[in-house]
């Protein structure tokens, strides 16, 4: 029978945009927010592309910013499905800025966005599968089911005592 399992490696995308002055902030450096909707953007791109389906963003964890990104550098964002649960999937985010000047690349900032896709009339619905292959996509697998049961206690959708992935932290 075939295996209806995606290989995560094939749920990749990536975007790459160069930063103008009008991206930047009162020191020269990447705006914040704009770099926030650019790695939104490269996430919905992978769940539109792989999903085939209306997806939507339901949270976003653990942005930080490690070094700033400066005017004329070229930010490129990768952007992987990790797991899919039902409806919703999380998807890893790697922020890299390649500087203009000395031409090194530098992990700007990492993330991972939940997406949930959606059916006809808005309601959300079950889509596709993945399935990891190298040792760091299994081990970002195993990880997203202790991420996701702490999103949604943070996010007031799950009882801590309900989240048996979590029981060392919470009891
Ligand atoms: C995301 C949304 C569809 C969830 O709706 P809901 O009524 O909570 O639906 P459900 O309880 O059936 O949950 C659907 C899925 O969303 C997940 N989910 C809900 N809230 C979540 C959160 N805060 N973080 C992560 N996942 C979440 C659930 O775990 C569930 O996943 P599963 O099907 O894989 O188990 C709804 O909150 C929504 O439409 N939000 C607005 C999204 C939006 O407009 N985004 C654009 C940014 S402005």
């Amino acid at each position: 029978m075939k295996d209806k399992n995606i290989p995560c490696e094939k749920t990749k995308i990536s975007i790459s945009e160069m930063v103008l002055p009008n991206h930047t902030n009162n020191l020269n450096t990447l705006f914040g927010g704009k770099l926030m909707y650019w790695m939104d953007m490269a996430a919905a791109i992978c769940a539109h592309q792989n999903t085939k389906k209306v997806a939507i963003t339901a949270s976003c964890d653990n942005i930080t910013f490690k070094s700033p990104i400066y005017k004329g550098d070229i930010v490129t964002i990768n952007a992987f499905i990790t797991r899919v649960f039902k409806s919703s999937m999380e998807i890893y985010i790697e922020v890299l800025a390649q500087n203009a000047k000395i031409k090194k690349s530098i992990i700007s900032n990492n993330a991972f966005f939940t997406f949930v896709t959606l059916d006809d009339k808005g309601k959300p619905v079950k889509s596709i599968e993945v399935k990891p292959k190298s040792e760091e996509e299994k081990k970002l697998y195993d990880g997203a089911l202790r991420r996701r049961q702490l999103r949604l206690i943070l996010a007031g959708k799950m009882k801590p005592e309900e989240a048996d992935e979590l029981k060392s932290i919470f009891n």
